[in-house]
């Protein structure tokens, strides 16, 4: 019997062989790529912890913006102090604190609040004229199709805690 009466040429051989080690090949080389590229996604960590901001009075009804850091990683990287994160807070009158992510819906450069001398009580955003109302809603016709994100506050022994960023409809 010989090899073409077995179903086995040398062509068809030659075929599987270098088929199976050029996909085990692939295999190797894209493995590590395609698990850089997810571990992120793959890793999200859900910051729950609250941070302290400071003394709850030292917020009114004008928007003041307070800086801290969260341990979390960035992507691949864990910053030594943590992650700085920055939001506009303000208290009303009757204490609701509303406490906004400064980062903005269009493509995320930073807003400011009346960072613009022609648009007084609304947040700004200097990359392409995005504008927000006093809630941090957006403002039709300008380029940001959703509110600034909100972050969960909390208020205890007279300190306010910051805790994750809740995104809100547009
Ligand atoms: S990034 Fe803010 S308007 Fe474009």
């Amino acid at each position: 019997m010989n090899r073409r009466e077995n179903g086995m040429t040398r062509r068809r051989f030659l075929t599987y062989t270098l088929g199976g080690t050029g996909a085990f090949l692939a295999s190797v080389t894209l493995y590590p790529m395609v698990r850089f590229a997810l571990d992120p996604l793959a890793q999200a960590e859900v910051e729950s912890a609250f941070v302290d901001v400071g003394p709850v009075d030292q917020f009114n009804e004008t928007y003041k913006l307070v800086q801290f850091f969260v341990k979390r990683k960035d992507g691949w990287y864990m910053p030594e102090k943590g992650l700085k994160m920055a939001a506009w807070v303000r208290r009303s009158a009757s204490g609701d604190i509303l406490a906004l992510s400064p980062i903005c819906k269009h493509v995320g450069c930073t807003v400011k609040w009346e960072g613009h001398p022609r648009f007084k009580n609304e947040f700004f955003c200097p990359c392409h004229f995005g504008r927000y109302d006093e809630n941090g809603v957006n403002i039709p016709g300008t380029p940001p199709r959703a509110p600034l994100d909100r972050y969960e506050t909390k208020v205890k022994n007279g300190r306010l805690f910051l805790g994750r960023v809740v995104p809100r409809r547009g």
